[in-house]
C-alpha cells in the first residue's frame, strides 16, 4: 500500500502557498518561495506558468457566466484570494449579481483567507474545506448551496494534477460531472510533461520531497477529464492559448507553459425520455395541457437560427391552435444570439392572434434584453400555463 499524501495544513506543505509564490504573492512563505526558486533552477519559469494558468481559468469563468449564461460556480482547489486581479465570485458577479458560488479547497489556510474575504459579503458565496478526493462531501455541501436544477460552472483550476493515478483522479471528476444538470460546464486546467518529460519528473520528485504529490500528464490523458462532454471552441489547448486575444502571449511556445485547459458543456442525456433530437445536441418534445402546448427544448443550441429546431416548432405550431408555453429552462445558447428561431416563432404566433410564452431563467431574460424581444417570460410551467390560457395567476 502506497503511503497517503500528507493533508494541506497551515505549518505544512501548501501548493496553495507555492501557487501564490510562483506569482510573486504576499501570502507565501519562505519555504515556498525556496520551493519556486529550485523549480526555476530546473528550468521552468514557474510564474508564467502560474500566471497563464490564472488567466485561463478567468477567461474562462467569463466564458460560462457571460456567453453560457451561467450563474453558479463550484470551484474546487479555488486557491488563496487573488493578491491582484479579479477571484471568480467578484467575475461572475459583474454579470450576474445574484450568482450563488462555492469555493472549495483542502488547506485550512485557505479557508482562513476566504473567510476574512467573504466576511461581509452576500451570503450567496461561500467556502467549504473540503477534499477533492471526497467528492460525496463537496457534493453534499455543493447541494445547500447551488440550485442543482439549474446549470453549474464546475472549476476544477491546476488542481487535479495534485491527485495521483491510483486515487482515480477521471473517477472522481466523473462523479462530479455526474451530479450536475445539463448545460452545465467543466472548466478544467492540468499540467502536461508532453513538453518537457525528463524536467517535469524532476520537478515531481523536488515536490514530493517537500511533501506534495502531483502527476503532470499527457494530453490523451487530460482529454479523458472531458469525456461525454462537448468541447467548446479551440477545444483542449495549451492554456496561455484558450481564447487568447493577445497575439504576442498566444506565440509562446507551449513548452513554456506546460499546462492544458478547456471548457466543456454536458448535454442532455440522449434517449433517456422521449425528447427528439435535432441537429447535433438539442432535444425538443412537446405535449398539449389544457388546450395550450407545451414546447420543452433541452441540450444546447449553437447557431442564431438553428434550422432543424426552427423547422420542427413551425410544424408543432401550424398543427395546434392555442397559444404555445415554450420551457428553456435546461437548453443552453452558445452564440448569444441564439434566440433566433424563438423570435422567429413569436412572429408568427402574433401574426395568427396567438401568443408565445417563455420559461426560462436569467440567461434567456439576458439574451431577450440583448435583443430587445418582448415575450412574457415567467417563473414556472403553472405561471406560464394560466397566463397562455388568459387565467389570472395567483400565487
Ligand atoms: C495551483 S492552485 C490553483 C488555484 C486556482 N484553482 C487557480 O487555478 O488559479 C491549487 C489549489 O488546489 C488545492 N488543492 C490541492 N489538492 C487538493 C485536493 N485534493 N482537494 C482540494 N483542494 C486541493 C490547493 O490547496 C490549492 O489551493
Amino acid at each position: 500500500m502506497t503511503t497517503p499524501p500528507p493533508p494541506a495544513g497551515i505549518a505544512g506543505p501548501s501548493t496553495a502557498r507555492q501557487y501564490n509564490a510562483h506569482q510573486d504573492g504576499k501570502s507565501a512563505y519562505e519555504e515556498d518561495r525556496a520551493v519556486a526558486r529550485r523549480l526555476r533552477d530546473l528550468g521552468l519559469d514557474t510564474k508564467l506558468m502560474a500566471d497563464q494558468n490564472r488567466a485561463f481559468v478567468l477567461r474562462a469563468v467569463d466564458h460560462t457566466a457571460r456567453d453560457l449564461g451561467i450563474d453558479q460556480v463550484l470551484d474546487i482547489g479555488c486557491g488563496l484570494p487573488a493578491d491582484s486581479g479579479p477571484n471568480v465570485h467578484t467575475l461572475v458577479e459583474e454579470v450576474h449579481p445574484d450568482a450563488r458560488i462555492v469555493y472549495v479547497d483542502h488547506d485550512p489556510l485557505v479557508r482562513l483567507h476566504a473567510d476574512a474575504l467573504l466576511h461581509g459579503h452576500t451570503a450567496t458565496t461561500t467556502f467549504v474545506e473540503a477534499d477533492l478526493r471526497d467528492p460525496d462531501a463537496i457534493l453534499d455541501a455543493a447541494h445547500q448551496a447551488l440550485d442543482f436544477s439549474r446549470p453549474i460552472g464546475l472549476l476544477l483550476g491546476a488542481v487535479a494534477h495534485f491527485i495521483r493515478d491510483e486515487e482515480q483522479p477521471h473517477a472522481l471528476v466523473s462523479q462530479l460531472v455526474d451530479a450536475l444538470p445539463p448545460g452545465s460546464a467543466l472548466v478544467l486546467s492540468h499540467a502536461t510533461d508532453d513538453y518537457a518529460p525528463q524536467v517535469i519528473r524532476r520537478a515531481e520528485a523536488l515536490l514530493a520531497d517537500v511533501g506534495v504529490q502531483s502527476r503532470a500528464r499527457s494530453r490523451t490523458t487530460i482529454e479523458q477529464f472531458f469525456t461525454g462532454l462537448h468541447l467548446v471552441e479551440p477545444g483542449l489547448v495549451p492554456v496561455h492559448q484558450w481564447r487568447q486575444p493577445d497575439a504576442e502571449i498566444a506565440a509562446v511556445p507551449p513548452s513554456e507553459v506546460h499546462e492544458y485547459g478547456a471548457v466543456a458543456i454536458k448535454p442532455a442525456p440522449a434517449g433517456e425520455s422521449d425528447a427528439e433530437l435535432l441537429g447535433d445536441r438539442a432535444y425538443l418534445s412537446s405535449r398539449q395541457e389544457e388546450g395550450v402546448l407545451i414546447v420543452t427544448v433541452s441540450g444546447m443550441v449553437e447557431d442564431r437560427e438553428h434550422p432543424p429546431l426552427r423547422d420542427r416548432l413551425n410544424a408543432l405550431v401550424d398543427e395546434s391552435t392555442k397559444d404555445v408555453v415554450l420551457d428553456l429552462q435546461g437548453v443552453t445558447f452558445l452564440v448569444p444570439a441564439g434566440l433566433g428561431f424563438v423570435l422567429g416563432l413569436r412572429l408568427e404566433l402574433e401574426e395568427d392572434g396567438r401568443r408565445l410564452h417563455l420559461l426560462g431563467g436569467e440567461p434567456v431574460h439576458k439574451l431577450l434584453r440583448i435583443t430587445g424581444a418582448k415575450v412574457p417570460l415567467h417563473d414556472d410551467l403553472a405561471q406560464a400555463l394560466a397566463a397562455a390560457q388568459g387565467k389570472r395567476w395567483r400565487r
